[in-house]
């Protein structure tokens, strides 16, 4: 893996919702230069830079046809993998294949067995595959972990998160999603399991599609999973595909010395009150706006693990496996409506 004066050499690869976020972010950092953007559709590179003034010859515009270069490329340090997800397996393997690091937007691949190649590759090449786990950065729900694993509440009787999605993406993007445990799921089963700090022995879900095309689509849009945990810990996520009154996430956990609770944010915390109500500002719309400081901090501590600043990452390859298995696990409950007895 190629750095240069402790900077590094960046190709993205797919520059929509989840790459513009990340190159938002990029292009921010003087230790870092977009060399590469690669996308079936190289226009929208194109717009991307010259919507943030990127100056010309300083980023080439790539096709996936023609990204085998940005492997030869030894100026190339690492690679951000941002395209859906069912192309994420071969990226991210030409990548390693290559000695570049790599930044895998969840999930790295559709299930556990293949994710786990991927890093069984990554540490055979010496190089850090990452799983972008976001909300971990999120500071309110990393300092909720923290004084939780430090005993600070006492035992954890129970988790709860809410998850519901805004706007309701396109039907294009979750056709070929990887479906909403695998696509969805992953971030609230990666938060609980996190918490709880153990592996859990059984999940069962109920699910639904409220939304026709997605019962269309052989997909749920709305689920209750329940996760136990051999320590006695009961965990619950709730999912929706689509809240009106924008991005809800919330995470709750109960002590037996209180209770800790992450509600929404908002845009702005002004309240207007009336002679008989109270009016104030929505969450954030959407995921770009509720988690800006995660996938800086993010991108930041991968940069971190790349410069030997930081010793590890913080999403391990024994972490992304279990999520990847739960969400396989919670398939096969909503099929057969059973809990599934679970172990890895
Ligand atoms: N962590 C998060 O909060 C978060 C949020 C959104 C999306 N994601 C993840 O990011 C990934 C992308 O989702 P999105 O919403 O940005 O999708 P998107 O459809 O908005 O963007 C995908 C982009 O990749 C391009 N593309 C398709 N195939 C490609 C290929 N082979 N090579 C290069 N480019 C290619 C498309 O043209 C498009 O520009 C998904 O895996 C999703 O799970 C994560």
């Amino acid at each position: 893996m190629a750095k240069q004066n402790n900077s590094f050499g960046v190709a993205l690869f797919g520059v929509g919702r989840a790459g513009t976020i990340h190159f938002g972010n990029i292009i921010q950092r003087p230790r870092l230069q977009v060399l590469y953007l690669v996308d079936i559709f190289p226009k929208n590179c194109e717009q991307l830079l010259e919507k943030n003034y990127v100056p010309p010859g300083r980023t080439q515009v790539c096709s996936y046809e023609n990204s085998q270069k940005v492997f030869d490329d030894e100026n190339v340090s690492f690679v951000i993998v941002t395209t859906p997800t069912d192309q994420h397996e071969e990226i991210v393997r030409r990548a390693l294949d290559a000695g570049k690091a790599v930044f895998c937007e969840k999930p790295i691949a559709v299930d556990h067995t293949r994710a786990d190649q991927l890093f069984a590759l990554s540490e055979e090449r010496k190089v850090p595959l990452y799983c972008a786990f976001q909300r971990r950065f999120d500071p309110s729900m990393a300092r909720i972990h923290d004084e939780v694993i430090q005993g600070e509440h006492g035992k954890v009787h129970m988790i709860t998160t809410f998850s519901r999605d805004s706007p309701l993406p396109s039907m294009q993007y979750l056709k070929i999603s990887g479906g909403i445990f695998h696509d969805c799921a992953v971030h609230d089963i990666d938060m609980v399991c996190w918490i709880a700090n153990e592996k859990p022995d059984s999940v069962f879900v109920r699910g639904t599609a409220r939304h026709p095309e997605i019962k269309a689509m052989g997909d749920v849009d709305t689920v209750a999973i329940t996760l136990t945990f051999p320590s006695g810990v009961l965990a619950t996520i709730h999912l929706s595909r689509h809240a009106t009154y924008h991005y809800d996430q919330r995470l709750e956990v109960h002590c037996d010395k209180g209770m800790l609770q992450c509600g929404n944010e908002a845009a702005d915390i002004v309240q207007t009150f009336g002679s008989n109500s109270v009016q104030g500002a929505l969450p954030h719309f959407s995921f770009p706006q509720r988690y800006r400081v995660a996938y800086a901090a993010e991108l930041d501590h991968f940069v971190q693990v790349l410069s030997g600043e930081c010793d590890r990452l913080l999403v391990t390859r024994d972490e992304v496996n279990l999520v990847s298995a739960i969400a396989t696990a919670c398939e096969e409950s909503l099929r057969t409506q059973q809990p599934v007895q679970f172990s890895l």
